[in-house]
């Protein structure tokens, strides 16, 4: 016996509520509360549990029985892709991508689909087999045992992929899928949860890693509640300024593997590139000395290269001062003016500053304040840095150059390029290297006496 019973659900956060309301107590959202009708077995669970769970064949074993098959990762040949994951998909794993659209979801997933020598099927709810083969011809790949399915009904999906037993099942995307059982509409929460959980059990009872694609909302997170980010295996974020060419993957989360690698693409005519030497494509080539500029050894991940940051100091014209940035933390820029003009006198107040990381690419690494406070002091001044400088520190509150990790990958990155001098916090741990000379600072005051 079964009744209809509508619900309600926050749509960022996924909170449930017996009736409608403004404002969503969890995550204080506004107008993200939606009516949503379940269908509600009024069975109990107990009535079946001796009949089904306990014919089904899994017991709970001890952790010693437990056997790891060799294969239980899949290596895609995309080497960015599979260091991303820690070594390959997991097999039976769920890996759900984000990101914004157009800056590639589908590029990418279709040329891991072509490269990998596997059975693959690929289920896309967004776009025709015409335009799937439209967009396969532009890459320089093929792999006959890719299969396109142009589907959004999950059983059909189900019954194909239990027919066909693919090696990878990735699905574009997940929003654009339903399942008849449900009573709501493709994209609602109660669709997108059952979606997920129904490929969550498939991935695990057959080993098939699925590979989902995931719309973000405005905030920039995977849309929908956050328990589907819960729910999967790896959760991986695809950014990058859609005006430039350069894409990084990042993981969100991972249970197979660390949160702090990144690859990063190059988006090209035939598709997405690896970059192998992010250093090289990320430092301008300029032979005229240019004030504002400075080179960070920067890390993401286990990856060290060299990156460039450019700042622009000017007087206000209008009489709030500007501060923008792109691709670093605006938070963290300004943190670090404070520490100039608090601990350095630099009188910053009633001046727009501007600064850009070359490449639009977006950098986390605390390890770069010290190039950006480089690069505005070189355009406050306008004097510039010498080429062949480079930098890696953290900068504290007090204006503390403080030691960053991997210290000695950074300074061995530096080396490789041809830089001539680093400097770093004084407090760092490093095997002494003859090539390139190393300048300690202990803090802010200390860098000033260097670069003026
Ligand atoms: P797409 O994968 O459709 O983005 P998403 O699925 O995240 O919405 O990427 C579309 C963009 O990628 C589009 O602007 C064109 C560009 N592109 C290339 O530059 N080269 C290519 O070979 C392909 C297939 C796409
Ligand atoms: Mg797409």
């Amino acid at each position: 016996m079964s009744t209809h019973k509508s619900t309600f659900f926050c749509k960022e956060c996924g909170a449930h509520y017996v009736k409608w309301q403004g404002q969503c107590n969890k995550c204080n959202n506004w107008n993200t509360i939606v009516e949503e009708f379940n269908e509600i077995s009024k069975k109990s669970f107990w009535d079946h549990k001796n009949s089904e769970l306990i014919r089904s064949k899994n017991f709970p074993k001890s952790i010693d029985e437990i056997e790891i098959k060799d294969e239980c990762r899949i290596k895609t040949k995309d080497n960015e892709f599979d260091r991303v994951l820690g070594g390959g998909i997991v097999a039976g794993s769920i890996i759900l991508l984000g990101g914004e659209p157009g800056i590639g979801k589908s590029t990418l997933f279709l040329q891991l689909s072509l490269m990998i020598n596997k059975k693959v099927l690929y289920v896309s709810g967004e776009e025709s087999e015409n335009q799937i083969k439209i967009r396969a011809n532009r890459l320089n790949y093929s792999n006959k045992n890719c299969l396109i399915y142009s589907q959004n009904k999950l059983e059909s999906i189900f019954s194909h992929a239990e027919k066909i037993k693919p090696d990878l099942l990735i699905i574009d995307s997940v929003q654009t899928l339903t399942l008849g059982s449900i009573d709501s509409m493709q994209g609602s929460i109660s669709q997108l949860k059952t979606c997920t959980s129904e490929l969550i059990q498939f991935g695990k009872k057959t080993s098939i890693p699925v590979m989902l694609i995931g719309h973000i909302n405005k905030d920039g997170h995977i849309a929908g509640p956050k328990v589907l980010e819960h729910m999967v295996d790896t959760v991986l974020q695809f950014e990058g300024d859609r005006n430039y060419l350069y894409r990084i993957l990042r993981v969100k989360k991972n249970r197979f593997g660390s949160t702090n690698e990144i690859g990063i693409y190059e988006m090209v005519s035939e598709g997405l590139k690896e970059i192998v030497n992010p250093s090289e494509i990320l430092i301008g080539n300029s032979d005229q000395k240019l004030s504002g500029i400075a080179i960070c050894a920067s890390v993401e991940g286990s990856r060290s290269f060299l990156i460039e940051v450019q700042a622009l100091v000017s007087s206000a014209v209008y009489g709030t001062p500007q501060r923008s940035s792109t691709g670093i933390n605006s938070k963290r820029l300004n943190m670090l003016l404070a520490v100039l003009e608090k601990r350095a006198g630099f009188h910053l107040g009633s001046k727009d500053i501007f600064l850009n990381v070359t490449g639009g690419l977006k950098v986390e690494d605390t390890g770069n304040d010290l190039a950006i406070i480089c690069a505005i002091m070189s355009s406050n001044n306008d004097i510039n840095i010498p080429e062949n400088y480079c930098f890696a520190g953290e900068v504290g509150l007090s204006g503390e150059i403080r030691p960053v990790n991997r210290i000695n990958q950074r300074i061995k990155e530096a080396e490789k390029l041809g830089f001539s001098k680093i400097f770093i916090s004084k407090y760092c741990d490093i095997i002494s290297s003859k090539k390139i000379e190393i300048v300690y600072l202990a803090k802010i005051e200390d860098l000033i006496e260097h670069i003026s």
